[in-house]
C-alpha cells in the first residue's frame, strides 16, 4: 500500500502516526519545532488524508504492516523512534508487538492498549452502518468533534475546530467506515505492555474525555494511561495541560518540549 507522507529534517528519524479521521498535516507543529533537529516521517494512514482508500476492513495490523513498508521503501531498516497518536498509539504499539526490531522508542500520545468493549465495538458498527447510508464524515464527525479538543480550545480556539471539522470531512466514507470496524476488531496489548523493551514516552491531555459514539466505557481516563505506562518497563508519564484528545495540535509548545526533552536521552 503506498502511503502519501512528508520526510523532512535533518538528524535521527522520527516516525510520527495521526489519529482517526485526521491525517499527517496534525504533526504541522511538530514538523517545524522538531523537524528543525530531527528529520521527521509523518505518513497518511490508509484510508486517510492523500493516501488510497480501498475497499474493506482497514485493521490496524495492517495500517502498521503499511508503515513497515513505507519504512522498508526508504531503506530505513534500523530501529527508528515511532510515535502515535489514538488510532496512531494502536499502529504503534502493533509495531512494537510485531516488529520489535524496528523500534528504538516509542512515544504513545492520548492513546489506549486496551480494546474495543463488545459494547464500545457495537456503537462502532452502528456509526461506520451511519457514515454509508449517509455517504458522509459528517455523523462520525459529529460524534467525535466534541471529544476530540479540551473546552478552552472550543472556546478560545473555534478557528481551529472548524478547520478539523473541514478535514475530517475530507475522509471517505468508506475509509471511515473500514476504519471503524478494523478499531472495533483491534487486539487488547495490556499483557504485551511490559515486554516492550524500549524508552517509551507516554503523553496525556489534561482534559482528554474520549466517549465514541456515546459508548461511554471508551473514555480514556488518566488513571488508564498511567497504568499503561507503568506496565512498560523503561516508560515515562506526562500530563500536557490546557489540551483535550489532540494537545500536539492544542498545545503544541508544551508537547513538543516533551517530545524534545524524551528524545535528548536517546542520543
Ligand atoms: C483517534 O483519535 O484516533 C480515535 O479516537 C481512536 C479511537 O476511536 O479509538
Amino acid at each position: 500500500m503506498q502511503l502519501a507522507f512528508d520526510d523532512d529534517g535533518p538528524g535521527p528519524v522520527l516516525v510520527l502516526l495521526h489519529g482517526f479521521p485526521l491525517d499527517r498535516s496534525m504533526w504541522s507543529h511538530q514538523q517545524s519545532s522538531v523537524g528543525s533537529i530531527y528529520r521527521v516521517i509523518a505518513p497518511d494512514l490508509r484510508g486517510h488524508g492523500h493516501s488510497a482508500a480501498p475497499d474493506g476492513i482497514y485493521t490496524v495490523d495492517a495500517m502498521a504492516d503499511d508503515v513497515i513498508e513505507l519504512l522498508d521503501g526508504l531503506q530505513l531498516t534500523e530501529p527508528l523512534v515511532i510515535g502515535g497518536l489514538s488510532m496512531g498509539g494502536y499502529v504503534a504499539l502493533s509495531i512494537a508487538s510485531r516488529y520489535p526490531e524496528r523500534l528504538k522508542a516509542l512515544m504513545l500520545l492520548s492513546t489506549r492498549a486496551v480494546g474495543d468493549s463488545p459494547e464500545a465495538a457495537l456503537a462502532r458498527e452502528a456509526l461506520a452502518k451511519q457514515v454509508e447510508a449517509a455517504g458522509s464524515a459528517e455523523p462520525v464527525i459529529e460524534a467525535m468533534l466534541p471529544r476530540l479538543f479540551a473546552r478552552q480550545t472550543f472556546e478560545r480556539h473555534p478557528e481551529l475546530v472548524a478547520r478539523w471539522h473541514g478535514r475530517m470531512a475530507r475522509t471517505q466514507p468508506r475509509a471511515i467506515a473500514g476504519t471503524l470496524r478494523g478499531l472495533a476488531t483491534r487486539p487488547d496489548r495490556t499483557a504485551e505492555l511490559p515486554r516492550i523493551a524500549v524508552p517509551t514516552l507516554v503523553l496525556a491531555g489534561a482534559e482528554d474525555h474520549m466517549v465514541l459514539a456515546g459508548a461511554k466505557d471508551q473514555v480514556v481516563p488518566l488513571d488508564e494511561s498511567i497504568a499503561m505506562a507503568r506496565a512498560i518497563p523503561n516508560a515515562r508519564h506526562a500530563v500536557i495541560a490546557d489540551a483535550g484528545h489532540l494537545m500536539p495540535i492544542e498545545n503544541h509548545q508544551a508537547t513538543d518540549a516533551a517530545i524534545l526533552e524524551f528524545l535528548q536521552t536517546l542520543w
